[in-house]
């Protein structure tokens, strides 16, 4: 606070003495860096003709490098700097978090006014070891409720979640601590389950880190696909699909019997009249105890062939003493 004040105390006199002209050598910046990384501070000046008769760069009112015919550089930037005496621009190495401030360069050309810029760099840790950490539990839709915690080393600056490659919203039932640190879903619903991904970064690193959570649903939206009338005599394939994980067992009933078929499947190898019915297929998840049924109601279509069903169909009575 003191040091700006004075700086721009400072720079009131050197502009009223017509030093502190408005043009800008240095970009506004800030700029980054990453530790044991490098920064280059570039000037926007073009070599002049004739060289500059002093080129100063200094760190928090300490020298770092002033070149006029000789070469003054400050303790500890001996061997990680590198200037280029022509535009002023300077390259600083080995960074470190102490490098992190405000640096001033000053720069004299010959028979022209003073120049002077000033630039802020911010040294950052690069982000590494990220990882998502949630209790280990069995979920259960509406009964469970997880917290996933996104943990990494490194000075992070931001962390954001997304979910199946879409941004992860809060919600009735999803929220986000102050960091976004931790995503709580109490409780956890079937929209709940699959891939969560977690951006943590600062402004010269980042990392994703990835987490499967499995919530255990259903069976929700059972429903039996297949024809609900076929030609007598023809193969008839029907198969029954419901949302649920783990995925479900499968049973089927034809007219409220029990059939061997536990298998997503039923096939009926030749449509004949002791296959037309009800057929009820039912869901059961072995996770969260849950079942559900649906029943497909299969007739014979009658097209040509049907005229022949029926007479056997009539026969088939007729021999069961009906008639
Ligand atoms: C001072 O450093 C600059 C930039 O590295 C170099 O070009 C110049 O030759 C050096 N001057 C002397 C006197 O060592
Ligand atoms: C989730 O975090 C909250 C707050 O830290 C804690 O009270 C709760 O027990 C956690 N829930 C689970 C399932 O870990
Ligand atoms: C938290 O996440 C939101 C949205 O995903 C993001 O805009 C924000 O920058 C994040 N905040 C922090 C501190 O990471
Ligand atoms: C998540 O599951 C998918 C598909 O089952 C698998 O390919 C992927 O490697 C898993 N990711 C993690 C982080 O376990
Ligand atoms: C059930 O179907 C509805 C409508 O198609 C869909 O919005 C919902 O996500 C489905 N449920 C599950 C658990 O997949
Ligand atoms: C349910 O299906 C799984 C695999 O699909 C099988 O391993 C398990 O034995 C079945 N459970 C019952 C009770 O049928
Ligand atoms: C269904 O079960 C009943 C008795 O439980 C039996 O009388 C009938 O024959 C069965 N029907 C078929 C098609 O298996
Ligand atoms: C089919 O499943 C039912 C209950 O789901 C079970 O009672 C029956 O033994 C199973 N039959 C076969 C052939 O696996
Ligand atoms: C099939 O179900 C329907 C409606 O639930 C019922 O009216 C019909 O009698 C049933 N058919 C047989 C063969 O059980």
């Amino acid at each position: 606070m003191d040091n700006k004040m004075l700086r721009t105390a400072a720079c009131l006199l050197l502009f009223l003495s017509g030093m502190c002209v408005g043009e800008r050598i240095l970009p506004l910046g800030p700029f980054n860096g990453a530790v044991a990384g490098t920064v280059k501070f570039t000037t926007t000046l073009t070599p002049a003709e004739k060289p500059f008769l002093t080129v100063s760069w200094s760190f928090k009112e300490l020298n770092i490098i002033t070149s006029t015919s000789t070469n003054n550089t400050g303790p500890g930037y001996a061997n990680r700097i590198s200037l280029d005496r022509a535009t002023g621009s300077l390259e600083l190495r080995n960074l470190v978090m102490e490098d992190s401030g405000e640096y001033t360069l000053t720069i004299t050309p010959d028979g022209q006014l003073q120049k002077q810029g000033m630039v802020t760099l911010n040294v950052y840790v690069p982000v590494s070891g990220a990882t998502i950490i949630s209790p280990a539990a069995i979920l259960i839709e509406d009964k469970s409720s997880t917290n996933l915690s996104c943990e990494a080393s490194g000075s992070i600056s931001t962390r954001v979640w997304t979910k199946d490659g879409r941004p992860l919203h809060a919600s009735d039932r999803v929220s986000f601590s102050i960091n976004n640190r931790t995503v709580f879903i109490q409780p956890v619903h079937s929209s709940n389950h699959g891939t969560y991904y977690c951006r943590a970064s600062n402004p010269v690193s980042t990392m994703t880190v990835a987490h499967n959570l499995t919530v255990n649903f259903g069976p929700h939206n059972i429903s039996i696909t297949g024809p609900s009338a076929a030609a007598p005599g023809s193969r008839v394939t029907l198969q029954c699909i419901a949302d649920s994980v783990p995925p479900a067992n499968f049973s089927w009933m034809f007219n409220g019997n029990e059939t061997q078929v536990n298998n997503s499947m039923y096939v009926i190898e030749r449509l004949e009249a002791e296959s037309i019915g009800n057929y009820t297929c039912t869901a059961k998840n072995m996770v969260t105890m849950r079942e559900n049924s649906t029943v497909l109601n299969l007739r014979a279509s009658c097209t040509t062939p049907c005229w022949s069903f029926l007479v056997l169909l009539i026969s088939a009575l007729s021999l069961r003493g009906f008639m």
